[in-house]
Order: structure tokens, then sequence, then C-alpha cells
């Protein structure tokens, strides 16, 4: 069966059918999902009955695997971490806990991992327990928010470089550092990326933004985090905007060079979880 690609998004974002994550894959179709990662950013497999070391075999054919350090929210595998109301032995996590006052920043625009250097590429995130109703996780177009921006605009984005920590986007959810262990935050120094980046595949910039940005190195503090607000609201305008409806067993796996996500809230009482992996870039961007 031939790969077929169905874009689901208004600008991007696409389900994905003639792929067995069970069976696996091999480079001929690595090659063609790279290259739909490159042009929808965010890709849905459908109906994926995997475990954890299927999930493993597929993501660590795109790069290295992203290590699973935070001891805050640590997961029973040096790779995964726990995103939902229960862990991975299905225990529900306490609303009380730092792991989940931890996940509650998952609700603020990110990109994952954009805190390390080199940053993660592509997260997986597998549909194991879904509620009724699951929430949606909603995705921003980064190329889009870009080629929206006047050239005015643009031209005065050129060459700015972004400090980003995890404790930035933490702090906007009234975490502190005293919540963190001391070998979480001598592990976790603070990162620069550029703002801008080009996609190596298609030439085309976009936007590179987290909850995690916290200031435009050289400009005052408060002047770049207005910077970084302003241009966080314009990237998530509903025009560029993908919102993602969950279904049990689904696969997704989105480019973290130029798309952000965000979960959207989740008050009801049924389990909810899904197993989360990434790769990191090879190399410092
Ligand atoms: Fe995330």
């Amino acid at each position: 069966m031939s790969i077929g690609f169905e874009q689901i998004g208004k600008t991007f974002a696409a389900r994905v059918t003639g792929i067995d994550l069970q069976r696996g894959i091999g480079p001929a179709e690595v090659e063609i999902i790279e290259d739909a990662l490159a042009r929808q950013g965010v890709l849905v497999f459908e109906a994926q009955r995997i475990n954890d070391d299927q999930q493993q075999a597929f993501i660590q054919q795109f790069g290295p695997p992203h290590q699973a350090v935070l001891k805050e929210i640590a997961s029973n595998h040096p790779h995964f971490y726990d995103i939902g109301t229960v862990d991975f032995a299905g225990t529900e996590i306490s609303r009380e806990s730092v792991a989940y006052q931890y996940m509650m920043a998952n609700l603020l625009w990110h990109t994952d991992g954009a805190q390390n250097q080199p940053p993660i590429r592509l997260t997986a995130l597998h549909a194991r327990t879904l509620p009724a109703e699951p929430p949606p996780t909603e995705y921003a177009d980064m190329h889009a928010a870009w080629a929206a921006l006047s050239p005015a605009m643009q031209a005065s984005l050129e060459g700015l470089m972004v400090e980003h920590s995890i404790f930035r986007s933490r702090e906007q959810m009234g975490m502190k550092l005293s919540d963190f262990s001391q070998e979480t935050l001598n592990a976790r120094k603070p990162v620069q990326h550029p703002l801008i980046r080009v996609n190596k595949r298609t030439g085309r910039k976009s936007l590179y933004l987290a909850s995690h940005a916290s200031h435009i190195i050289g400009w005052p503090l408060e002047k770049g985090r207005a910077l970084i607000d302003e241009l966080i609201a314009h990237a998530t305008l509903p025009q560029f905007v993908y919102s993602h409806d969950w279904a049990l067993h689904q696969l997704v796996m989105w480019d973290d060079s130029w798309t952000m996500h965000r979960a959207t809230p989740y008050t009801g009482s049924q389990p909810r979880y899904l197993r989360w992996c990434a790769v990191r870039e090879i190399e410092a961007v």
C-alpha cells in the first residue's frame, strides 16, 4: 500500500495513510515522512496499536532520542514522558504534585525542547487511553505566521537571538525555582536560539518561539518580552491554528522547528493517558 497524505488543517497538518507502525518503516518511508514533515508540520497516523518499543523504533529513525531527564516528571523509561491524568502504571497523578503543575505549563503555547541545545526536532505523541471527549491539542503554523508579517517587521526581526529557559515557562504557571531539584536547576541552563529559522528542505522561514522564550539577547528584558508576547499572539491567530481532535491509538508526530502547540484544559474524571517521546536536532541551532 502506498503512503498518502490528506491535508486536514487550513494551511498545514495532514492525515497519513498506508503506514503500519507495528510493522515498522524503512529508509524510503522515512524520507517520504521527512518531506511531509517539512511541508505539513503535523502528521496524524490513525489506529496505530503500538507499544513503547514500536514507538521508539519509529521515531529513532529520524534522529537521536531525547532523554527524558526531568526528575520531577520521571517516567518508567529513559525516553518517555507521561501526559494526562494517570502515569504509566495507571496511577492518578495528584493535582498537588510537581509533576501535575509541570504538565499544566503545556497549556501555554510552546515548542517542545526549545529550552535545550540542541533543541528537540520532532515529537511523537501516542494516545493510549482517552476519555469520551478528549481535549484537543492546538498547533500553530509558524511559517504562515512569518509570511503574514509585513516586510518592515520581518526586516526588523532578522538576526535576533532569543534566550530560552524551562524556568521561564514554569514561572508563567506560578512555579518557583524551589519546586525543582538542584540537579534539574544545574542541568537546565538557559540556551540561545535564533528567532527566525529556515527549513532546510523548503527554504521557508519561520518564527521560532515558545513559552520558554524569555527575552531577546542584547535588549532590555521587558522590551524583549513584549516583542515575544506580540509575536506569539500573532502566530496563534485562528488563521494559523489547526485544532486536533484525538482518537484512541492515534500517533501524532510534529516538527518542532516550525510549529508551536498547546494542550487545552481537561477537567473530566475519566483517565487520559498519552505517551510522549521525541528526537533532537543533531547540531545546535
Ligand atoms: Fe509539548
